[in-house]
C-alpha cells in the first residue's frame, strides 16, 4: 500500500481543543480517515455514508469484507435516525449512553454493503469519550469505525499505538493516551436481546439497566467459535493474537512452578503482579497486569501486555486465566481468542501444547 503523510494531533482527552477536533473532522467530511480514542480502545473512522472512504478502512487494516462496522453517533437522537430501536428500550439506553455498549438493530438509513455488510442491521454506539463525541458532532455525519489494528492483531488502547500501526496509512491520528476501559466495547442483539461480544457493560449491568436477563451464548464467551452464517461475522475470525504462541493457564496456581519445570523453551508469564511477583521470585520473565483486586486495570492493560510479549522474543507465553464474572467474561474472550482456545491445567497439557508447536 501506498504510504501517505499522516497528520498526528495530540488532543486532551477531557477537554478537547476545538481547532484540532474540526481539523481531523474536516478529513473525515473530506472522505478521509481519522484514528481517535474511545472509551474502550481506539477507532478507526470513516464517514458511515462514504462507501469508498469505508472501503479504505478494509484496505488499511486488511479487514474481511464481510466483517461489518460499528456505527458511531453522538447521541440518541442521531442513533434513532439511523436504525430502528424499539421505544421501550430507547428509554434506557438515554440512561446509559454514552457508555461502552454497542447495540444491533434493523438499519434504517441506507448504509453502503461496506458498513453493514449487506446484513440489514446496523451496529450502533454513543462512546463515553469527549474527544470521539466532539469528532463526531464536528464531522456533521456518523463515524464508522472498527478498532484501530491491523486484522487478527491486538487492538490498540493508546496514541502510540495507533500510531505504530497507522503512521503513513491514515490521513489523521488523534493521540489522546489511554482509552479508558482498554477492551473494546460490549454488543447486544436488541432483536434477541443476545451478548454477541462481552465487553465493559457487563451482562450484570446490563440486566439492571433494561429488567431483562441478556442472553449469552459460548461464542460470547470464547468457547466456541462461530463459523460459516453467524449473527456477528467478526466472531468466526482469529483475533488479538501476538506472533508468539500464548496457552492459558487454568490450574492451580502453586502447580505451575512444577509444570514449567524442566521447560528447555524461554518463556514469559502474563498475569496479575499478585502472580507475576512470586514468578519473579523463581526466575521467570514476567508481564504484570496490575493487582487481581482491579479486574478493570486487568482489562486496560491486557493488549499492551499481548503487544509486549512478541518483543520478549521468548517461545511462548503463558497468561493466567482469571474469574469470568463481571467484566472477567470480556478479559476471557479476548485470552481465548488471542491463544486460539489453547489452555492447560497440567505438565501433561501443556506439554502436549508445545510439542503441537514443535517447541
Ligand atoms: O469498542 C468498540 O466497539 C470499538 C470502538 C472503536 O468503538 N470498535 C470495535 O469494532 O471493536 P470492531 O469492528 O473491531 O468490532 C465490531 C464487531 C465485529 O465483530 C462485527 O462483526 C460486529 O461488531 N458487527 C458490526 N456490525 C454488525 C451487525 N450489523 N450485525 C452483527 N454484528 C455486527
Ligand atoms: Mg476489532
Amino acid at each position: 500500500m501506498r504510504e501517505i503523510e499522516t497528520s498526528i494531533m495530540r488532543v486532551d482527552a477531557t477537554k478537547p481543543d476545538t481547532g484540532r477536533i474540526s481539523e481531523a473532522a474536516n478529513f473525515i467530511r473530506r472522505g478521509g480517515v481519522v484514528v481517535f480514542p474511545t472509551d474502550t480502545v481506539y477507532g478507526i473512522g470513516a464517514n458511515a455514508f462514504d462507501d469508498a472512504a469505508c472501503r479504505r478502512i478494509f484496505e488499511i487494516k486488511g479487514r474481511p469484507a464481510d466483517n461489518p462496522l460499528i456505527v458511531h453517533v453522538h447521541s440518541v437522537e442521531q442513533a434513532s435516525e439511523l436504525a430502528h430501536i424499539d421505544g421501550k428500550y430507547l428509554k434506557k439506553i438515554r440512561r446509559i449512553w454514552p457508555s461502552p455498549i454497542t447495540f444491533i438493530a434493523k438499519a434504517k438509513a441506507k448504509f453502503p454493503a461496506s458498513v453493514t455488510a449487506g446484513l440489514g442491521t446496523v451496529a450502533i454506539r454513543m462512546p463515553a469519550h469527549p474527544v470521539a463525541l466532539a469528532l463526531i458532532k464536528s464531522a456533521g455525519v456518523p463515524i464508522a469505525a472498527p478498532s484501530a489494528n491491523p486484522s487478527q492483531k491486538p487492538t490498540a488502547t493508546t496514541g502510540l499505538q495507533s500510531i505504530r500501526y497507522f503512521d503513513g496509512k491514515a490521513d489523521c491520528i488523534i493521540d489522546s493516551g489511554s482509552s479508558f476501559f482498554g477492551i473494546e466495547s460490549t454488543i447486544i442483539d436488541l432483536r434477541t436481546f443476545t451478548v454477541l461480544r462481552p465487553g465493559p457493560f457487563t451482562p450484570e449491568e446490563i440486566e439492571k439497566a433494561f429488567s431483562i436477563k441478556p442472553r449469552v451464548g459460548r461464542v460470547a464467551s470464547g468457547t466456541a467459535s462461530a463459523r460459516g452464517a453467524v449473527i456477528s461475522p467478526g466472531t468466526k475470525y482469529r483475533h488479538y493474537a501476538p506472533e508468539t504462541p500464548m496457552f492459558i493457564f487454568e490450574g492451580e496456581e502453586r502447580q505451575l512452578k512444577n509444570i514449567v519445570e524442566g521447560i528447555n523453551a524461554a518463556f514469559a508469564i502474563i498475569g496479575s503482579s499478585e502472580l507475576c511477583s512470586r514468578s519473579e521470585r523463581l526466575g521467570y520473565s514476567t508481564i504484570s497486569l496490575g493487582s487481581r483486586k482491579d479486574i478493570y486495570g486487568i482489562a486496560k492493560n491486557l493488549y499492551s501486555a499481548i503487544i509486549l510479549l512478541d518483543s520478549l522474543k521468548v517461545k511462548f507465553g503463558i497468561v493466567e486465566a482469571f474469574d469470568e464474572s463481571g467484566i472477567g467474561l470480556a478479559i476471557m474472550n479476548r485470552l481465548r481468542k488471542a491463544s486460539s482456545n489453547k489452555s492447560f491445567s497440567t505438565k501433561k497439557g501443556l506439554l502436549k501444547l508445545l510439542s503441537e508447536q514443535s517447541l
